[in-house]
């Protein structure tokens, strides 16, 4: 079967698939808490999509051309049996990598039965090194101590580590360096990504991005590095080698530095929404396709025909002054 491709010529081979929208911390940038708070109503159990409809779409994607599944929130640990569902998953023909990112909390309970699913690795998101920059950053007030050992539970169980830190001005900038140097030659990947506009409630501003350039700038200064090349097709990161071999670093350059032109992936809500784009304002909801009844086939060919349609490269229009004002879906929601 032949790749399916966008309206510029983008091949589908990503899915990024939240499996809930709820979280166990309130990230200032993320899930402030005067949104999130106790009156906030998350997603119903009969509104989430069942493991078997996950299953049946990821079955349909592994048709048309997607090898790659992440699996996201919200907190993807606080779904029950999530393990069963990356079992499941692991068995499609096709699907050649199953990711998670998570906060990492539950994973000194997790990380061995996810290993045995199938999982291969896992991306852990770690915003300071420092825990009172930590605990304020989650406003649950969970120490660093916490992931740390979710970091350690991983590694035990065999699965790939990588830390996502994102960076924002004003928040956690005196962590750059102690990040790098805390990572440094422990054979886990620092990412370091630029603070985006996701969503309507994380107070976004220009004029709170540290550019990648000023990231790397301050890295090398003590930590000499060097550009590596990338690991795969439209990888999101830029691959930065420390030079002494003691292992790499990565940025996620999204606001400075666009990477539209090489976007396979495609997104699916806990709620059986579709999203062509991480900045989309609407959804194409694929649960009432299957509730309704559609036969495989004829879900493939509406989902053939979504991605052909799809003309998304927010990150390219950002600048454009059309886009400041459009309604976003939320970070929580959709998983990153
Ligand atoms: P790898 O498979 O390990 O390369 O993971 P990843 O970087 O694709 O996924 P992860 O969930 O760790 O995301 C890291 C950061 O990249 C998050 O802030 C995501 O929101 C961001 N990101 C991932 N994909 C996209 C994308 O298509 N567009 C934009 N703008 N940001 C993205
Ligand atoms: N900008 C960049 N990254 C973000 N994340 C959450 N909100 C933002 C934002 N506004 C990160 C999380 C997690 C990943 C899925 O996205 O910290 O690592
Ligand atoms: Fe923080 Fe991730 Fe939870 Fe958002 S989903 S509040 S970034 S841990
Ligand atoms: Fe893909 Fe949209 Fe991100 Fe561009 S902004 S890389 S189109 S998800």
């Amino acid at each position: 079967m032949q790749p399916i491709k966008d309206h510029f010529g983008r091949v589908l081979k990503d899915l990024r698939i939240s499996v809930i929208d709820q979280c166990n911390f309130r990230c200032t940038y993320c899930m402030p808490k005067e949104i999130f708070g106790k009156d906030h109503v998350f997603l119903s159990e009969k509104e989430l999509l069942s493991f078997d409809e996950i299953i049946r779409l990821a079955n349909i994607f592994a048709d048309l051309g997607v090898e790659k599944i992440r699996i996201t929130g919200g907190e993807p640990l606080m779904r029950r049996d999530l393990d069963k569902l990356i079992a499941e998953l692991a068995k499609i023909p096709g699907i050649n990598d199953i990711a998670l990112t998570t906060n990492g909390v539950f994973l000194p309970k997790m990380s061995k039965k996810l290993k045995a699913a199938g999982l291969k690795r896992v991306n852990l998101s770690l915003d300071a090194i420092e825990d009172e920059v930590f605990k304020e950053i989650n406003d649950k007030g969970v120490g660093t101590r916490s992931v740390l050992k979710g970091i350690e539970a991983a590694k035990e169980a065999g699965l790939q580590v990588k830390i996502n830190m994102v960076v924002k001005k004003g928040m956690n900038e005196s962590q750059i360096l102690p990040m790098a140097r805390y990572f440094k030659g422990k054979d886990i990947i620092l990412r370091y990504i630029e603070f985006m506009d996701v969503g309507n409630h994380n107070g976004w501003d220009f004029n709170n991005v540290i550019s990648k350039k000023d990231i790397i700038q301050m890295v090398d200064s003590e930590m000499p590095i060097e550009p590596a090349e990338e690991n795969y097709y439209g990888e999101v990161a830029s691959r930065y080698r420390y030079k002494d071999g003691e292992g790499e670093i990565g940025v996620i350059s999204s606001v400075t530095d666009s990477f539209c032109g090489s976007c396979t992936r495609i997104r699916l809500s806990a709620d059986g929404k579709l999203y062509t784009c991480l900045f989309a304002s609407d959804g194409f909801d694929i649960r009432e396709k299957m509730r309704n009844e559609l036969t495989d086939a004829e879900l493939e060919e509406v989902l053939t025909s979504l991605w052909g349609r799809r003309k998304d490269r927010y990150s390219e229009e950002r600048s454009e002054e059309k886009r400041w004002n459009r309604k976003k879906i939320e970070m929580s929601y959709i998983g990153g």
